[in-house]
């Protein structure tokens, strides 16, 4: 009776630490492992199925039109185009992936975290004020102006913001440490979740009379 309870809790604890594992960016235990959708021609699972390596070819590491801008015509004047590892299959378990960011004259890349990876920013054309907000009870604002060639840090997960204060267009590159980084937009979850918090949880936890917070939902609503 005893033994059948024991190997119970460690399949259950074997199991959870293998959802564990799967739930983040696996250091990888081959050269290769593309993400294939299709588990029945897949042969080793790291994370997602991964394809034969006699089926994987350059086309699963590469990517074209990251030349084209996106379009700013947007109510943040800003457009992110992501390459990660939807884009490029051959980015599974490998814990990296890119980002172009186009900003309009004065649009921003408003405050958001990426629950799963460091960013790593260049500028390539135009000024951009950013920063980050580190946690609870500091709340510490790092920030700085950038011009063209600079580079910017923002920590796994840490609210962060780039604003283009020129008046002409801004170009940044950026990498992330995930193959799927994630994106929480603060202003969307908080306002616009679907279904929508409760607007009394919000005018408290913002110190804003509920017709606000109503107003705000409206702008946001999913
Ligand atoms: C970003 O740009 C692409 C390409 O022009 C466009 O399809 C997409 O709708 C844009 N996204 C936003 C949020 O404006």
């Amino acid at each position: 009776m005893m033994k059948g309870v024991h190997f119970l809790a460690i399949v259950a604890l074997l199991s959870l630490a293998s959802s564990f594992v799967s739930a983040f960016d696996p250091s990888p235990l081959q050269d290769i492992c593309v993400a294939i959708d299709d588990p029945k021609s897949a042969v080793f699972v790291n994370g997602k199925f991964c394809k034969d390596l006699k089926d994987s070819n350059a086309n699963d590491f590469f990517f074209e039109g990251l030349q084209n801008p996106g379009n700013t015509d947007n109510k943040v004047g800003s457009n992110v185009t992501t390459v990660n590892v939807d884009q490029i299959k051959g980015l599974n378990t490998l814990g990296i992936s890119l980002v172009r960011i186009d900003y309009a004259p004065y649009g921003q890349n408003p405050p958001h975290t990426h629950p799963r990876g460091t960013e790593i920013l260049v500028v390539v054309e135009g000024s951009l004020l950013v920063g980050f907000v580190t946690s609870n009870m500091e709340n510490r604002l790092f920030t700085k102006v950038l011009n063209k060639g600079d580079v910017f840090v923002f920590p796994i997960g840490l609210i962060h913001f780039q604003f283009n204060v020129g008046h002409s267009n801004a170009l940044a590159f950026a990498a992330l440490s995930s193959q799927n980084a994630g994106v929480i937009t603060i202003a969307d979850a908080v306002f616009g979740s679907d279904p929508p918090i409760n607007p009394d949880v919000l005018a408290k936890a913002f110190q804003l009379d509920k017709k606000i917070i109503e107003e705000l939902q409206k702008k946001f609503e999913y």
